[in-house]
């Protein structure tokens, strides 16, 4: 993969993260009780996402693999104008006693950002969220709702958006991810 377009990939975050400052610190969700790392492993189909984004690649999806050293290989891709192009970051359990609360970084440069598995049952989909204080003043938030195939049904997708809700999640703007035509040769 080009380097300017894993460049472009992540210099978006930071653009996505000013569209939409909340007021207040983030919210305190639930997590995942009793997290099992290893069962969360593979592939994971994304779903649906917070925020919406300007520039929107299709058939996102994650590839989440355990290292030897219990980190965690993590590799993202995207079709965007026809092109396959994938990012590969690094997670890790941030906090032993707190597993279901990962953190991912995409570049040795970008520090850890927060990647919460809030509800997972492994074989079907999985919840995350991720948010960033900025001065206990305001916060900006990431969530997104994973699948282990590239479609759920409409009611499971808003039982998802129920449970972000009844976390405190504003998920109201949250958009649909495009997963049709993704098996077919570019
Ligand atoms: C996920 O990553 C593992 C390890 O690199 C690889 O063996 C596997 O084929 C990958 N799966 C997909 C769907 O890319």
């Amino acid at each position: 993969m080009k380097l300017s377009s894993a460049l472009a990939f992540v210099l978006v975050l930071p653009l996505t993260w000013a569209q939409v400052p909340h007021w207040g610190p983030c919210p305190e969700p639930s997590v995942q009780p009793a997290f099992n790392l290893k069962q969360f492993m593979g592939r994971w189909f994304e779903i649906a996402k917070l925020p919406a984004q300007f520039e929107k690649g299709r058939c996102i999806e994650t590839n989440f693999t355990m290292r030897t050293d219990k980190s965690i290989r993590v590799v993202s891709s995207e079709i965007l104008k026809g092109e396959l192009r994938k990012i590969e970051g690094n997670g890790l359990v941030e906090d032993i006693k707190n597993p279901a609360k990962l953190g991912i970084s995409y570049s040795y440069v970008l520090p850890y950002s927060p990647y919460w598995i809030l509800s997972t049952d492994y074989t079907n989909m999985a919840l995350v969220y991720s948010c960033t204080d900025i001065l206990r003043l305001f916060h900006v938030d990431f969530a997104w709702i994973l699948s282990r195939t590239r479609t759920l049904p409409d009611a499971t997708v808003e039982k998802a958006k129920e449970t972000f809700g009844n976390n405190n999640i504003d998920v109201s703007r949250m958009i649909a991810s495009k997963q049709q035509g993704c098996d077919k040769t570019l």
